[in-house]
């Protein structure tokens, strides 16, 4: 039986055998191949979706959060905090209730998808919205962690990027190999370092013959490491990376030049027209910052020649289920008809 990623991978984990370990058995995902979107775009390669939705409350934060819950409670503290676009609320939420700890959440007010607001909520979690942007609500819950008996588990926490590595060590475990191209939303920064430092471990550990190409992408209205400068405002409908200055900007640019990959950008339009394909293509559906990972696998078509022996791994970092306001605005809406044989049959075949 699969116990979670800490069980699975503890050797190269931060934990002992009196560490109590707080897991809801996260991690094991599927690696889906997508080679209807592949035939339909022309990508020759093994094109595959690490389907990180399917973790316990929807989202690859899972990964992060049992390490840092963990290690919050062996240090003996009885509350955790963070700033979260939702996500991370969501599953710090969650992982404190199992550890039986308090949990307190900062949020972008009107500016969190509905699943993720309600996931929060349904834990128990104290939730506070702030009228400005994540960044700002980052910059408080760190200086409150600072001088309060708190624990922060933002991704500035190391045992977050040690627990999200394992995304890494996964994907080796299941394709026997690294893949050659590595795809994947930006945001706060902290998954790209996290999957670049679990890669480099598996490879120095002789588990893989390369690392892959690191490629991350951001919405064009909060591209902070694409432009070059902090986005003030940033704005995109992909609310999970709406983020103006990321707190692992530079670790972000390391895993990109030392793998020889790049970060580019993408507008909503092309978000949305990517989230609504790889659903009606392939069956996935995954929530818009995750469609970023696929436009990505496109743009970067441009740039490489992908042959039929490469591999290229998009992650889905969150489930479509969680932002369903967004996919039912972008959505044909349902026919109504008269609940008889005669008007239901004529919806479907006289069109
Ligand atoms: N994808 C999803 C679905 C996310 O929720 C996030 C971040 C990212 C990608 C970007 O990951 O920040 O490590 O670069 N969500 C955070 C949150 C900020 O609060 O839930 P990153």
């Amino acid at each position: 039986m699969w116990t979670g990623l800490i069980n699975a991978y503890k050797p190269y984990l931060p934990v002992s055998d009196t560490t109590p370990i707080v897991s809801l058995h996260e991690g094991n995902t599927p690696l889906i191949p997508i080679q209807n979107m592949a035939a339909h775009w022309g990508i020759p390669a093994k094109w595959y979706v690490k389907f990180e939705g399917l973790n316990p409350t929807g989202s690859f934060k899972d990964r992060g959060m049992c390490m840092a819950v963990t290690k919050a409670k062996e240090a003996g503290m009885t509350r955790v905090i963070c700033a979260s676009t939702g996500n991370t609320s969501a599953s710090a939420a969650a992982y404190a209730a199992k550890a039986g700890m308090g949990c307190v959440v900062l949020i972008p007010k009107g500016k969190i998808a509905l699943g993720k607001l309600s996931q929060a909520m349904m834990h128990g979690a104290t939730v506070i919205q702030i009228d400005g942007n994540f960044d700002l609500a980052l910059q408080i819950v760190r200086d409150i962690a600072e001088k309060e008996p708190i624990a922060l588990v933002n991704s500035v926490n190391p045992y977050r990027i040690e627990g999200q590595k394992t995304g890494a060590f996964e994907i080796i475990d299941q394709l026997s190999d690294a893949p050659d191209y590595h795809v994947m939303p930006v945001g706060n920064a902290g998954n790209i370092t996290a999957y670049w430092k679990g890669y480099t471990e598996f490879y120095n550990a002789g588990k893989a013959t390369k690392r892959p190409k690191m490629i991350g992408f951001q919405a064009e209205g909060a591209a902070p490491i694409v432009r070059g400068h902090v986005i003030p405002d940033p704005e995109t409908i992909a609310t999970a990376i709406r983020i103006g200055n990321p707190a692992s900007w530079k670790t972000a640019e390391a895993a990109r030049d030392e793998s020889g990959g790049f970060i580019g950008m993408v507008s909503d339009a092309t978000i949305t027209q990517f989230q609504q394909q790889l659903a009606q293509k392939d069956g996935v559906f995954c929530e818009p910052a995750c469609a970023v990972a696929i436009a990505g696998v496109i743009e970067a078509a441009k740039r490489y020649t992908f042959t039929k022996d490469d591999t290229i791994v998009s992650i889905i970092t969150g489930h479509g289920l969680k932002d369903p306001d967004h996919a039912i605005s972008v959505s044909t809406t349902p026919i109504v008809v008269e609940a008889t044989y005669e008007a239901v049959s004529k919806a479907i075949f006289s069109n």
